[in-house]
């Protein structure tokens, strides 16, 4: 099989991208308006609970009902316009939604206009007053909104990046152990380039490169090498062949899964080390030895990113008091705020050569297919 390198530099994208407004305003526009935004899980949520989100100067809400129905709106009540949950998350006290203006109340499932607190009058249509529903999709127990109400889910098509291991995972039952967030003071896109590339790892993880050996090599796969095939075959180092360090299991503080593995993807993990899935504009999901991370990405502003972090494990895992949920939790934080802290840096760089490229170099063939990607959403060639 052919190593993934690119053949040829290629041009990155001018650096004005990074923090221009009216670049800006075209990805929300053509992107966040109309792709499939990751929400959460929904054991993210409990039961009589909400969560609010902010996509594309929109604010929306999700609700899980008692009997755990997810139902998604635009936070906004229909008399005059007035937010109705003001918190970031937080749980609902009535057993239905009501406006903390003038006490409008809403089924929570289904949105209806049940009660105003006015005069009655004859000729007023509780109907049309309903709240507005956003299109959602449960995949796996991940929910995911668009903002385009006709938008179909499609499995097949949303995954940029797609491996079938993830089939073989119960991903709706697992729990949520852990939930992290942070705000990134760089554009979205330079989270997701750090993300896209190893060149980085030696000096930016060296825990994780120690634990990950091949990325020493600065490689994200060990078919990136143009002779990935002859080094396999002549070194038995997981260096050239993918996969953990010798002797561990995970992606933790100590390398041990504490005995918990995720037996239906043993295999793929023992050859690879963790299996990655992405979904661009925000959403990555990595397949560890005993859990599973999957980030969100929500632009604040051109010059600011949100991330959150939820940590998945199956159910008896976290049910084992012996089992040490922070070995794995920390690491993970560990190797986010280092990209955190050089994804700002890079950020830093980028004002004093506005209108100048970057180069792409062969190892960043991923950034090259995330450029494609922006720029035929826009429509732009430059
Ligand atoms: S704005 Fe909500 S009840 Fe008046
Ligand atoms: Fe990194």
């Amino acid at each position: 099989m052919k190593s993934n390198s690119l053949k040829t530099t290629t041009s990155s994208l001018p650096f004005n991208w990074y923090y221009d407004h009216k670049i800006f305003k075209q990805e929300n526009d053509k992107i966040f308006k109309s792709e499939w935004i990751y929400v959460c899980h929904i054991n993210s949520i409990n039961k009589n609970q909400y969560r609010t989100l902010n996509i594309n100067n929109k604010n929306i809400v999700v609700i899980k009902n008692k009997l755990e129905e997810i139902s998604i709106f635009y936070n906004t009540c229909l008399h005059r316009g007035s937010q109705i949950f003001n918190d970031q998350e937080g749980s609902i006290k009535a057993p239905v939604i009501i406006c903390p203006y003038h006490q409008w109340s809403y089924d929570i499932k289904s949105g209806s206009l049940l009660n105003t607190t006015s005069l009655i009058l004859d000729k007023f249509d509780k109907k049309k007053y309903a709240l507005k529903k956003i299109n959602f999709f449960i995949w796996k127990g991940l929910i995911f909104v668009n903002l385009k109400s006709n938008k179909k889910f499609n499995v097949k098509s949303i995954f940029q990046y797609y491996d079938s291991a993830i089939d073989k995972i119960d991903l709706e039952n697992y729990s949520v152990g852990h939930v992290w967030k942070k705000n990134v003071l760089c554009n979205w896109k330079i989270y997701w380039e750090n993300y896209s590339e190893c060149l980085h790892c030696p000096n930016i993880h060296p825990e994780l490169s120690k634990l990950v050996p091949l990325y020493q090599r600065r490689l994200v796969d060990i078919q990136d090498h143009p002779e990935w095939n002859i080094l396999k075959k002549t070194y038995s180092h997981p260096k050239y062949h993918g996969g953990l360090k010798k002797g561990a299991q995970t992606w933790s503080l100590d390398g041990s899964s504490q005995g918990h593995t995720l037996d239906e993807v043993r295999a793929e993990l023992q050859s690879r080390g963790q299996v990655y899935i992405s979904t661009w504009p925000t959403m990555f999901l990595g397949i560890y030895g005993d859990h599973i991370r999957i980030v969100r990405l929500i632009p604040i502003s051109p010059e600011e990113v949100e991330l959150t972090a939820e940590w998945l494990f199956p159910r008896s895992t976290l049910s084992d008091p012996q089992y040490n949920v922070n070995n794995v939790i920390d690491f993970g934080i560990l190797v986010m705020n280092q990209d955190a802290k050089i994804s700002e840096v890079n950020q830093r760089g980028v004002y004093n050569l506005e209108k100048h490229c970057g180069v792409l170099m062969p190892e960043e063939y991923i950034i090259k297919n995330f450029h494609q990607y922006i720029k035929k959403k826009l429509k732009t060639k430059s």
